[in-house]
């Protein structure tokens, strides 16, 4: 069941997208990813919000499964300007939100810009694997692994939610196909016999255990 986004959110969505797309302040972005495939590091935060935010319908997406889940805890590897991570909050605004950056100024910009209850979204300014060696004890009930995409490290950062994921987690992956190493490493989770629910949707990858389930695959064009 589809969730309509609230008139309010609406509004504020638009506000937001329209201050980020005339942004011409540039910054300096340390990059901590398999890097831009079209940004040098001196960037303007409107080719940021270009190029680095989830728009369109893969933001309503965000939303409908924050929505969908209602989780308590979600964890998002990779803010950028908070785009995602306003999606996932206004799904459910109840939720507890972590969202990790590795770059500094992009964080401050997506924490400038952030409208909604900031008690309940935690900007965390860390890089990922660095993040995992501080955590104790939490579990995740939504992932969004949207940063640093390289297969290989696609791979390991799975391999260290291990601990802090359960049976029900929804794992959400972005840019499963921007490159050949990505898309084998997708192709890996989707044989991997741990994950039983593996969806195949074009940009994104939506992964969960559910060991009680037979093991499937479904592709869907949103
Ligand atoms: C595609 S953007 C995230 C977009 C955002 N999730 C959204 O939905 O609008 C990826 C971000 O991940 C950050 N990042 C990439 N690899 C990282 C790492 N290893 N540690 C911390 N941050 C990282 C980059 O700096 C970049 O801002």
């Amino acid at each position: 069941m589809t969730q309509k986004l609230s008139k309010e959110f609406k509004q504020i969505r638009t506000s937001v997208f329209r201050k980020f797309k005339y942004d011409a302040r540039q910054i300096n972005v340390k990059d901590f990813g398999a890097g831009s495939k079209k940004l040098l590091p001196q960037r303007k935060v409107s080719s940021i919000f270009r190029n680095s935010s989830s728009t369109g319908k893969y933001a309503e997406l965000l939303f409908q499964l924050s929505s969908f889940k209602c989780p308590k805890n979600i964890l998002e590897l990779g803010t950028s300007l908070g785009i995602g991570t306003m999606h996932l909050h206004y799904g459910c605004p109840e939720a507890a939100i972590y969202s990790i950056e590795g770059c500094p100024k992009t964080l401050e910009v997506a924490k400038e810009n952030f409208i909604g209850d900031k008690s309940k979204v935690h900007f965390i300014q860390s890089d990922f694997h660095s993040f995992f060696k501080d955590l104790i004890n939490k579990k995740y009930d939504l992932v969004f692994i949207d940063g640093h995409h390289d297969g290989k490290a696609l791979i390991s950062y799975l391999d260290l939610l291990r601990n802090y994921i359960y049976e029900e987690t929804i794992i959400i992956l972005d840019d499963i196909r921007w490159s050949d190493s990505m898309y084998e490493s997708w192709k890996e989770i989707i044989n991997n016999p741990k994950y039983h629910l593996t969806i195949d949707l074009f940009r994104m990858g939506i992964i969960a255990l559910r060991p009680g389930q037979e093991k499937e695959h479904f592709i869907i064009k949103l």
